[in-house]
Formats: structure tokens, C-alpha cells, sequence
């Protein structure tokens, strides 16, 4: 449990959710419970006198978890309002309603609720000194008000010296003000917290302090006993012992797999000995330019899958020309089988539990990508029981717009032919084809077409190229008919960031079709059948 207080605008929330993001820990902005329930209280005419109506509002504020780990969505009975609690209006009042020692009171064990199981880093003004008093590193992050003002405008797009950067920075004096003399849980430094001042520390250098002094919380070695006291010593003095309660570290040992960053002699000789074994059954052909794909950074490898052949003959042909080894998610089943969990252990291969969203899996991915590694995906999620792509699901869009990755597509054409599901050994067939296509940044592709317009859109649309996607994202259909304005409970929470993952899924899925022969293009091929 990872607290991080500080003023307005020090940058909790940015810095926090960046440093917990490459971590693998969850981040919660607390300051998103008062928001909500201040832009509730002034929709209905509630003052902050109303205290038991004010109250009240708290059991109808939700943050929900997105598949990222972040506490990103506020819902109020059940109606997202994410972009009404950072309006104007809601940051000039929300202080004065946070001062309510009834709503704050109400607000903590919502609070903890959320820090209770652990690896989260939780941002807000109280959470070193009164909602996590036990976390195991207490971070304060501050800057001069100067300082937090330019920064607050700059977001905002204000130009520095204008009158409303002037109104920025009165009101920010205002709630630092208001925030540090209420008598109740007021905006304190814990004395056992860590202060990390970022006035001239720019925000990359700010999440690797923060990263850094997280991590070493993690490394520590954990009691022996386990009864050290836990608030004996400051923290400053204690991340430099031993005696640290471990919460961080059991947390780290959990993720089971070690990301692989170089081609081991394990991975050598696996790829030597499937190269070995495909020659007997096939000829595997690799076209496409290997050397566009860069040999350092995040890199996003997309893949169509059609058989069990296909992350073999990826890895097997593609590590050593590449120097350095994918990393892969692999169905968590394949770890209950000791020779190949093994294997899989040291092949760079990671658990993913495909039965739900798996947020553990995601972090994994994440950090893979975050670290600069190639991690490699079939975003249809599973084999295509014919060859022919399939819709695929979103989760390597969210992972691209996260990671900022480049993509790689590849198509592999007939390894359903090689290996048909359900056979257990590979039938021999002439030739399969591992086509390596144009890399992208998916930002870019978004943009671009997103700068088109909407006529050229509608003449993208009428050609099937990935220009579909994003008229999808702007409410037409998209040819495979996947359209997912609202979420299964038909609330019309976070639909835009929806449509634009799936915007997303379009990009990739069509530049992965564009490399399949017409059979194989399925879901996303302008030919429907043979
Ligand atoms: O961090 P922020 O600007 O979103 O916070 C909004 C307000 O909520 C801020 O004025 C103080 C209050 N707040 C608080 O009192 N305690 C917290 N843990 C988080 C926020």
C-alpha cells in the first residue's frame, strides 16, 4: 500500500498512476470520491450544511477499476460522470465540501475498501496520516503553488501571463488554504513520509523517484519474525533496513514469470530444436522486412491465430534474428503441466486467465512493454477453429494506447493447414508463410484518419480500409458488426474511451487481414467467403 498526499496539482494523480502503471499496482485517486459527491450535492441543491443529505450521496458514488488497475471511472447511481467532477465549477467548491467531517468520515472506509488487498497506490491529501496510517511508503509530493498554477493552465491550455492563469492561481492559494487549516484530516506531510518536491524535476524524473522508492520498499527483506513494529521508525529510515512488512514484496513474488530480455541458451536451443522439426513437415517462409522491426523498445507483435504452430514457428524463426526473445501470454492452463510450465517459464511465456478480464495478465503485459520488451499477442484471444480471423477483443488496443507500443502485424498464412485443431501432431503441407507487415503506432493510424474527415471516411469506408474503424468509433457500424457504444449493463459509462478501443481492435485487425490471403481474412476481409 503506497500513499502518495500532496497539494492541488503536485502531480499525485499523473506521477502516482504513471509509477503505478509500470509497476503493476493499482492507482486510485481519492480526490475523485470528493468530486463526485461535491458535483452530486450541487446538481441537487445540497449545501454543505445538508450534512445527513450529504451523506447520503456517498452510497451512490462509484469508482469502478478499469482492466488497466486505475480507478478511472466515476459513476454516480450508475450514470458515468467522469468529465462533470473535473469541471470548473466542481474544483472551486469541492474544498469546501471535503472540509464536512461527516463526508470524510463516510468516505474512509470506501477509501480503504479499496487499499485493503493491497498493491495499489492510493493519491489524495489524507492518506499517509489518516486513511492508510500503516502504508507501507508514505510519499509526499509538493511544489510551489507557482509552480502547481503554471502546471494546472498548461493542462488546461491557458496561456501563462493571462487573466484566467491569474483566477488559476488565486483559487489554487484558496485550496491549499481551505485543505491545510480544516481541524479535520487536514493536508499534512506524515511524519514518517518521504517528500519528493517537483518544482524543477521534470515529470519523467518524478515517476522514476517514485518508481524507485516503491520498488525499494518491495526489495526489502521482510521480517523474519513478522512482528516488527510496523510505525516503529520513519519510513525514510526504514526503507533502509530491514523489518518492512512485505505487503509490496509478497505482491512482487506472486508475478510468476520472468520477462524475457535476452535470448537465453534455453531459448537458443528451443528455437534451434523447433526449426529443426518444422523442416520436416514444411517450409516456413518469412517475408516481409524482419529489420523494420526495432531491435530495442516496446514492440507490440499482433498476430492472427489459426493453430498451435503459430507462436512455435513466431518465436522459433523470429528470436534470433530479431536478438532478443518476444514475450508471450499464454492460457494460464499451460502452467499446471510441470516439464512445460518449466519451459514456459523460461521461453518468456506469461499466464493469462482467458476465462475473465484479467487484470493481473494486463499488468504483466504491461510491464513487459513498459520495460521496452517485445511482447507478442493473438488478439483474437484464442485459435480460430477455421483459419479465418475472428472478431478480436479490445484488449491489445488497450494495451497499445497504454504502452504507446509500436505494433508489428504479422499474418500466418496456413498453419491451419499444418496443424488443424484438434490433430495431434502437424499434417505435412507445403509451405506456411509468416508474413511480417508494415510496422504503426496506433495513435497515428487513429489520428491521421480522424484528420481525414468524414467524407474521406466514407470513401475509406467504402474501400473496407482501417478508416472504418474509426467510423465505428464515430457510431456507424463496422462491417464485422461489432459495435460497443454501451457496456452490458447499457450504461453509457466510459463508451468513448469503448468506441476508440475498438476503433483500435479495427486498425489492427485489418492490418493483420491485409497480409492473410482472402481465406483466411474472415471477420475483416473485404471478401466475406471464398
Ligand atoms: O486532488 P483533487 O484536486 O482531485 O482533490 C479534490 C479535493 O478533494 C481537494 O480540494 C481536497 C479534497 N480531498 C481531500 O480532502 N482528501 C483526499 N484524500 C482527497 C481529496
Amino acid at each position: 500500500m503506497i500513499a502518495v498526499d500532496g497539494p492541488g496539482s503536485s502531480g499525485k494523480t499523473s506521477v502516482g498512476a504513471a509509477a503505478a502503471a509500470r509497476l503493476g499496482l493499482r492507482f486510485c485517486d481519492t480526490g475523485l470520491f470528493y468530486r463526485a459527491v461535491t458535483f452530486a450535492a450541487r446538481q441537487l441543491g445540497i449545501g454543505e450544511i445538508d450534512v445527513d443529505r450529504l451523506v447520503a450521496l456517498v452510497a451512490q458514488v462509484r469508482l469502478e477499476v478499469d482492466s488497466t488497475g486505475r480507478y478511472a471511472v466515476v459513476t454516480l447511481d450508475g450514470t458515468d460522470i467522469t468529465a462533470d467532477v473535473i469541471a470548473p465549477d466542481v474544483d472551486a467548491a469541492v474544498s469546501t465540501y471535503a472540509r464536512v467531517p461527516e463526508l470524510r468520515a463516510a468516505l474512509l472506509p470506501r477509501q480503504r475498501e479499496i487499499a485493503a488487498e493491497g498493491g495499489v497506490v492510493m493519491a489524495g491529501r489524507d492518506i499517509g496520516t489518516v486513511v492508510l496510517p500503516d502504508a507501507d511508503l508514505k510519499v509526499f509530493l509538493d511544489a510551489s503553488v507557482e509552480e502547481r498554477a503554471r502546471r494546472r493552465a498548461d493542462e488546461r491550455g491557458i496561456a501563462p501571463s493571462s487573466q484566467a492563469a491569474m483566477e488559476i492561481l488565486d483559487q489554487l492559494r484558496v485550496r491549499d488554504d481551505i485543505d491545510a487549516s480544516r481541524s479535520i484530516a487536514p493536508l499534512r506531510r506524515a511524519d514518517d513520509a518521504v517528500t519528493i518536491r517537483t518544482d524543477a524535476v521534470s515529470f519523467a524524473a518524478t515517476v522514476d523517484q517514485l518508481v524507485a522508492a516503491i520498488e525499494a520498499v518491495g526489495r526489502a527483506p521482510r521480517p523474519l519474525s513478522g512482528d516488527v513494529p510496523r510505525q516503529s521508525a520513519p519510513t525514510a529510515a526504514r526503507l533502509a533496513t530491514a523489518g518492512r512488512s512485505g505487503r509490496v514484496a509478497r505482491r512482487a513474488a506472486i508475478d510468476p514469470t520472468p520477462i524475457a530480455t535476452r535470448i537465453t541458451w534455453i531459448i537458443r536451443i528451443a528455437s534451434f530444436v523447433i526449426r529443426v522439426i518444422a523442416r520436416f513437415f514444411t517450409e516456413v517462409v518469412i517475408e516481409g522486412d524482419v529489420d523494420a522491426i526495432p531491435r530495442s523498445g516496446a514492440v507490440l507483435v499482433a498476430a492472427n491465430h489459426a493453430s498451435n504452430a503459430d507462436p512455435v514457428l513466431i518465436g522459433g524463426f523470429l528470436n534470433g534474428r530479431l536478438g532478443r526473445p518476444m514475450n508471450w501470454m499464454g492460457k494460464r492452463e499451460l502452467f499446471d503441466w510441470p516439464v512445460i510450465s518449466w519451459l514456459a517459464r523460461h521461453g518468456g511465456i506469461h499466464p493469462l486467465d482467458r476465462g475473465a478480464a484479467d487484470v493481473e495478465g494486463f499488468r504483466t503485459a504491461m510491464r513487459i512493454l513498459d520495460r521496452g520488451n517485445i511482447l507478442a499477442v493473438f488478439p483474437e484471444g484464442t485459435r480460430s477453429p477455421d483459419g479465418k480471423l475472428m472478431a478480436a477483443k479490445d484488449g491489445v488496443a488497450v494495451l497499445a494506447t497504454r504502452s504507446g507500443a509500436l505494433i508489428v502485424p504479422i499474418g500466418v498464412i496456413d498453419s491451419d493447414r499444418l496443424w488443424p485443431r484438434g490433430r495431434r501432431i502437424p499434417v505435412r503441407t507445403p509451405r506456411v508463410t509468416v508474413r511480417i507487415g508494415e510496422p504503426f503506432y496506433l495513435a497515428d493510424v487513429l489520428a491521421a484518419a480522424d484528420a481525414r474527415g468524414t467524407e474521406a471516411l466514407a470513401a475509406a469506408n467504402a474501400r473496407g480500409t482501417e478508416a472504418v474503424a474509426v467510423g465505428d468509433a464515430r457510431g456507424t457500424e463496422a462491417p464485422n458488426g461489432s459495435r460497443t457504444q454501451v457496456d452490458g449493463a447499457g450504461r453509457p459509462s466510459s463508451g468513448s474511451r469503448r468506441r476508440s478501443n475498438a476503433a483500435g481492435t479495427d486498425v489492427i485487425m485489418r492490418r493483420i487481414a491485409a497480409l492473410l490471403p482472402p481465406r483466411q481474412q474472415g471477420a475483416y476481409g473485404p471478401w466475406q467467403a471464398d
